[in-house]
């Protein structure tokens, strides 16, 4: 498998939300990041205020509208409630890859410019994704400042006590789409950026009795992007992708995972910080004991104590945990992930305690 278009990591992934500075706070003190830089009105940018957050090779962009007119931000705040505006991916040549993209069926949304300022430019571009959803090109080789054009120093004069999480970067970005949407999607990122599909789960894979889904995950060469691919499937009662489909008003990011190194450091900080997680039954630690090929080099307890889940597979094992929903709408959540070994997958033997926890919370607010 090749690379056509240049690709070199995960880069910032920007999020519309009602609240930049309440939600800027929430993301340096829940989730331990530094707010590294600034755009507002104190940089030159009068229609929207964005805060960029950072820790290792984490960024996160948090922007909010300004003004009535910042149709953009509000359009789609209104919309889909807070959520994941754009994701970006760091590329040798943005300029090449838009015009493989854009060749091979991807849909412009945003041709190449050139950004300057005092420290040199950065070069960006995107495409469409998910109904409102944008996948960005970028290029930071000719640029020395903070971020990109338009970013200075923080304004935010705060000091903010949390504990280290130890979160080192993106290791996954999901996407939840109507149904029959999820073989177009696959196909588009297999298409416009030479990704292939790895793993498909069909009907009856994932699922307990009640909630179903279907998924694809497509990865570029490498796996440096892995990007799995939700829709709904016919249940006994509403799949959890459908609520999100319904609450979300459409298509978009359902989580984002970050890879740390020491997940038990990890929840233990972000408890401390007040991050909620979802709840596993206590049956799920009972199973665990019982199984003789476990390998873990974690203490069980130590994991039991912070509810974080196990998934083995063949060449190495992983964990996880997933936050509740991070805003008023039940749609989007972050997950943590560490990998031991060759795991490249998603925690699949996760899925039923998983959906359980989650089917619990859908019932609370009466979508199930
Ligand atoms: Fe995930």
């Amino acid at each position: 498998m090749t690379d056509p278009i240049g690709i070199r990591k995960y880069d910032y992934i920007e999020f519309y939300v009602g609240s930049a500075k309440m939600v800027a706070y929430w993301y340096a003190k829940g989730l331990g990041l530094d707010i590294t830089a600034y755009a507002g009105p104190e940089t030159g940018v009068y229609d929207r205020t964005s805060y960029y957050l950072t820790g290792n090779d984490l960024k996160f962009v948090i922007t909010s509208g300004l003004q009535p007119t910042t149709y953009d931000c509000w359009g789609f705040i209104t919309h889909h409630g807070d959520g994941v505006k754009r994701w970006a991916i760091e590329v040798d040549d943005v300029e090449a890859a838009y015009a493989y993209a854009t060749s091979h069926t991807g849909i412009s949304a945003r041709r190449p410019e050139k950004l300057s300022d005092e420290n040199g430019f950065v070069m960006e571009a995107a495409i469409k994704l998910y109904d409102d959803t944008e996948l960005v090109y970028i290029n930071y080789d000719n640029y020395k400042g903070k971020f990109k054009p338009g970013f200075g120093e923080s304004v935010l004069e705060i000091e903010v006590s949390r504990k280290d999480t130890g979160i080192i970067a993106i290791d996954h970005i999901v996407g939840n789409v109507r149904e029959n949407e999820m073989n177009h999607w696959a196909t588009y990122f297999n298409k416009t950026m030479g990704f292939e599909t790895f793993i498909d789960f069909k009907p009856g894979d994932i699922g307990t009795q009640y909630s179903a889904l279907l998924s694809k995950v497509v990865k570029s060469a490498g796996f440096k992007i892995r990007n799995p691919i939700n829709e709904p499937f016919e249940g006994k009662k509403k799949s959890q992708i459908q609520e999100y489909i319904e609450q979300y008003y459409g298509s978009g990011v359902q989580h984002i995972a970050i890879r740390t190194e020491d997940i038990i450091k990890t929840i233990s900080a972000l408890r401390a910080n007040g991050i909620e997680f979802l709840n596993v039954p206590d049956t799920y630690y009972e199973a665990m004991r019982k199984r003789k090929d476990l390998g873990l080099e974690e203490d069980l307890n130590s994991l039991e104590k912070l509810g974080i889940l196990f998934d083995k597979e063949s060449n190495g094992y992983l964990l996880q945990l997933f936050t509740k929903p991070t805003g008023d709408r039940p749609t989007f959540f972050f997950e943590f992930i560490q990998r031991h070994g060759d795991s490249q997958g998603f925690g699949k033997g996760n899925f039923q305690a998983l959906f359980e926890a989650i089917e619990r919370d859908q019932g609370l607010r009466g979508n199930l």
